[in-house]
């Protein structure tokens, strides 16, 4: 579904992605794990068409999308749900849920009812402003705002950071589900059980670089893999 293939990012003079190749077949959950500064964020935003790469290329179903603008690769199907989440603090949880819909012409209605279902706290809470959210009620209602354009492929990047034991679980609940209605899934976690939990299969980025690639139940075999890149 999604192919990246020798990909190099540079921010202004500072490379920091070398030689990135990966892929992400239908129906799958796929995570990137590594520690601070590897990369991870810089790579979901060059997928999402946010940061553009000195060369390589990423497609999807085979068509490149590295030339394309955001607004494009959004309307293909692609949905980054960011990093702090981004949300819109002083608006109600359904206007930031209608931000999420803009690229989409039709059916927002059916969307909503959607991802109202996933997460029906967002219907309850509605009309309320999101600052006055909980963390975890924020983090459902980014992953639901991002789900309004109707992504085939949704990109998270630690949809688990700053969430305590219990709420991550509801998260990781939620996005076997958002899995389960047939959307693939790339996630970035800094929390290695998280992803190993989650993710059918995990590369383990290093300094820019893939170091490791492999299903998640063989990391869990992998001792030296563990021990030297997982900090686990
Ligand atoms: N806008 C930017 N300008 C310059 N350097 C950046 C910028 N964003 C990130 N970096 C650098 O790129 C590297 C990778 O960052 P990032 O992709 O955010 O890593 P991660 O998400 O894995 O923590 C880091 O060294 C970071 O300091
Ligand atoms: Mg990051």
């Amino acid at each position: 579904m999604l192919e990246v293939d020798a990909l190099n990012v540079s921010y202004g003079e500072i490379q920091v992605l070398w030689d990135i190749s990966l892929k992400v077949d239908q129906g799958e959950i796929v995570a990137l794990i590594g520690s601070n500064g590897a990369g991870k964020t810089t790579l979901l935003k060059t997928v999402a068409g946010l940061l553009k790469p000195t060369s390589g290329s990423v497609s999807y179903f085979n068509e490149r999308l590295d030339k394309l603008p955001p607004h494009k690769i959004v309307e293909k199907g692609i949905a980054l749900v960011p990093e702090g989440r981004g949300l819109f603090p002083h608006m109600t949880v359904y206007e930031n849920l209608l931000m999420g819909a803009y690229t989409q012409r039709q059916n927002s209605k059916e969307t909503l009812n959607w991802v109202y279902e996933i997460f029906p706290i967002l219907k309850e809470r509605a009309s309320q402003q999101a600052s006055t959210l909980s963390g975890g009620e924020q983090q459902m209602l980014a992953i639901g705002r991002s789900l309004m354009s109707n992504p085939k492929f949704l990109m998270l990047d630690e949809p688990s950071q700053g969430l305590g034991p219990k709420v991550v679980l509801k998260i990781l609940d939620t996005i076997k589900q958002i899995n389960n209605r047939g959307v693939t899934i790339m996630l970035v976690e800094q929390s290695v059980p998280f992803a190993l939990e989650l993710a059918n299969r995990v590369y383990v980025i290093e300094n820019g670089k893939i170091i490791y690639s492999g299903r998640s139940e063989e990391v869990g075999s992998l001792e030296d893999v563990k021990k030297a890149y997982l900090g686990i």
